[in-house]
């Protein structure tokens, strides 16, 4: 496996379109014809590995019963930068994304080996408090899902549980700054006490990152957070996870290209369940290693 160590990377290359001549399909879910069914050989292509990461991966697999979903996925998440993850459905990038707050735990005959630490600390160590874990690692999922409560509630739900105030003012001052940080305070200050679940989908989004901020975690799983939403809504996201990134370490799903060449600095490709590929979101795009890499994003496949 070529592994090349770097830093920040590219940081604030930010490519806003990609090339015309690569002729990428519009968004939407790509499956890999049975003639690319074969598994994957060689490793992963690319630059795995970043200096001081948020999480590293090492030979991570994970079974559901007896059927291997990922393969021996090797790969660092560097802080204060976006991941996005991409591949065609069913590829394990859902997988993937649970493997880090250890949400595979919930599924049952679900498997998971190999080493993923958190801050240098390996978050299957016997010591680790699986409720605090996931309390750093903040997850927004594809559709909306806030709880049937007030806004004021569903930010307050997690600092309650995990009794990060001690008085109403600090727990006020907790819910505005999440609601602000996740754009939405102007649109619900004066609604706090009515439903989330009567907002429309692209604030009840944003409201489910709020929810996630408050919990102040230290990095951000994204599965697919735009897909049952409209372009402006959308636009409103991407237009936040480039703000959030600042602070936290985010890994974003992501079905369309064009978004992951938007949001991201890095960028992994899963293929059946293994790491196809994996580096600067730039270069991935425009001069990927890997033929399966270029055959998904110049849309060869689908
Ligand atoms: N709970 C489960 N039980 C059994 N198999 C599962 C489970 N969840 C996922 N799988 C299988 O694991 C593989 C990877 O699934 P995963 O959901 O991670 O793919 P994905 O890349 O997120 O796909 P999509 O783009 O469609 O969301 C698939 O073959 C899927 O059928
Ligand atoms: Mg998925």
């Amino acid at each position: 496996m070529e592994e090349v160590s770097r830093g920040e990377g590219p940081a604030g290359t930010r490519p806003r379109d990609l090339p015309a001549e690569l002729g990428i399909k519009p968004s939407g879910r790509v499956h890999i014809p049975d003639s690319l069914g074969e598994g994957l050989t060689g490793g992963t292509a690319g630059e795995a590995t970043v200096e001081d990461p948020v999480f590293s991966c090492k030979d991570v697999n994970v079974f559901y019963g007896a059927k291997q979903a990922l393969n021996g996925v090797t790969v660092d998440i560097a802080r204060r930068q976006v991941l996005a993850c991409i591949g065609p459905s069913g590829c394990g990038k859902s997988t993937f994304l649970r493997c880090l707050n250890r949400m595979n735990d919930t599924i049952p005959g679900a498997r998971v080996t190999g080493t993923i630490t958190l801050d240098g600390q390996d978050i299957h160590d016997k010591q680790m408090d699986v409720a605090r874990l996931r309390a750093r690692i903040g997850m927004v999922f594809q559709r909306p899902n806030p709880f049937p409560k007030s806004i004021y509630d569903n930010v307050a739900y997690g600092p309650r549980i995990h009794k990060l105030t001690r008085s109403r003012a600090d727990l006020d001052e907790l819910v505005f700054t999440s609601l602000q940080r996740a754009g939405l305070w102007g649109e619900v200050k004066d609604r706090l006490g009515t439903l989330g679940t009567g907002l429309s989908g692209g604030q009840q989004q944003r409201l489910c990152i709020a929810r996630a901020l408050a919990v102040q975690p230290e990095v951000i799983l994204m599965d697919e957070p735009c897909s049952a939403l409209d372009p402006i809504a959308t636009a409103r996201i991407e237009d936040l996870i480039e703000e959030l990134r600042e602070s936290y370490a985010i890994v974003i799903v992501t079905h369309s290209m064009q978004q992951a060449a938007r949001v991201s600095q890095r960028t992994a490709y899963f293929h059946l369940g293994s790491l196809a590929e994996v580096g600067p979101t730039d270069r991935v795009f425009t001069n990927p290693k890997h033929r399966l890499t270029e055959d998904y994003i110049t849309g060869r496949f689908g």
